[in-house]
């Protein structure tokens, strides 16, 4: 039980095959308990159409649902990291609720130049689709991090960890482009912020480099099986899982972690393969 009495947050939940679900049951598995968070309507999107708040309603009754079926009776809340008075707003809820968090999982992404697992050019990706890949899968993380501590719910000592992909680094044989840029800001993001919370609270902060993954939404709306069988057949162990990753997810929360800055590779070494 090496998380007994700990409270991590976990975003990006979409549904049962999200990655983080993964990493939220073996948590609890471990002692701990999670507070996961997903996207719906809050009371601050405006001017929201018909059918984007259909959308936001639909994907926060399966976010329910499926945390219900998983996770039983776990908190949940609405968040969208793009929306600067809702991540306070959550944040100031939490420390209402007198919640003190030992770490979180940062596990979202989303890219508008992805589309039916077509892949615009970077020569065509403009600045807002640009800024907006950013803003949702990168510079989130900042900003989440800003008003926990801002509010005093992540507690000094807490590990926070991100979720990448090795095309931060490296042009694999299915180029993301413009995403690439924004994982790639992601990892450097998590050593800054490993550096300077290091030394101001004593958190860790690392990313995790994880295989491609077909049983997400977002795996579904971006890979082939193809991509998944030509890198399960190019990494030395095959592709890892999801439970793959949970594992290391647990790993950088322990409390008596020195690991700070990292980037992991939990790829099946998919990583060293030139
Ligand atoms: N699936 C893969 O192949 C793979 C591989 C490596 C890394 N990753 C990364 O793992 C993480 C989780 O992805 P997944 O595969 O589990 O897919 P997923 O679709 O289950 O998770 C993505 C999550 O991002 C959330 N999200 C999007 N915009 C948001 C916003 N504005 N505010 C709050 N949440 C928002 C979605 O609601 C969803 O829960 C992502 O960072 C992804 O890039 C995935």
């Amino acid at each position: 039980m090496i998380l007994k009495d700990k409270i991590f947050l976990i975003t990006g939940i979409a549904d049962a095959g999200s990655l983080a679900m993964y990493a939220a049951k073996e948590i609890v598995k471990n002692g701990g308990s999670v507070v996961c968070t997903g996207l719906g309507v809050s009371e601050f999107h405006t001017n929201l159409s018909d059918r984007a708040a259909s959308f936001l309603n639909k994907t926060f009754i399966d976010f329910k649902a499926s945390i219900q079926q998983e996770l039983g009776d776990a908190r949940v809340d609405i968040l969208d990291v793009t929306l600067e008075d809702n991540v306070e707003y959550f944040a100031k809820k939490l420390t209402k609720d007198g919640v003190k968090l030992d770490g979180f999982l940062h596990a979202i992404a989303m890219d508008k130049t992805i589309r039916n697992k077509q892949v615009k050019p970077l020569l065509e990706v403009t600045r807002d689709e640009f800024c907006d890949t950013l803003n949702v899968s990168a510079y989130s993380l900042i900003r989440l991090t800003h008003y926990l501590l801002k509010h005093e719910v992540l507690q000094k000592g807490s590990s926070v960890c991100s979720i990448s992909y090795i095309a931060a680094e490296k042009v694999t044989f299915h180029p993301y482009r413009n995403m690439s840029i924004a994982k790639a800001a992601l990892e450097r993001i998590s050593i800054e912020l490993a550096d300077e919370l290091g030394k101001s609270h004593n958190i860790r902060v690392n990313t995790i480099r994880f295989s491609p993954y077909m049983g997400s939404k977002a795996g579904t709306a971006t890979l082939t099986n193809e991509d998944i069988e030509t890198s399960d057949k190019l990494s030395p162990l095959g592709n890892a899982n999801p439970q793959d990753l949970a594992f290391e997810v647990v790993h950088l929360f322990r409390p008596e972690s020195r690991i700070t800055g990292e980037t992991r590779h939990v790829d099946g070494g998919y990583h060293i393969m030139g």
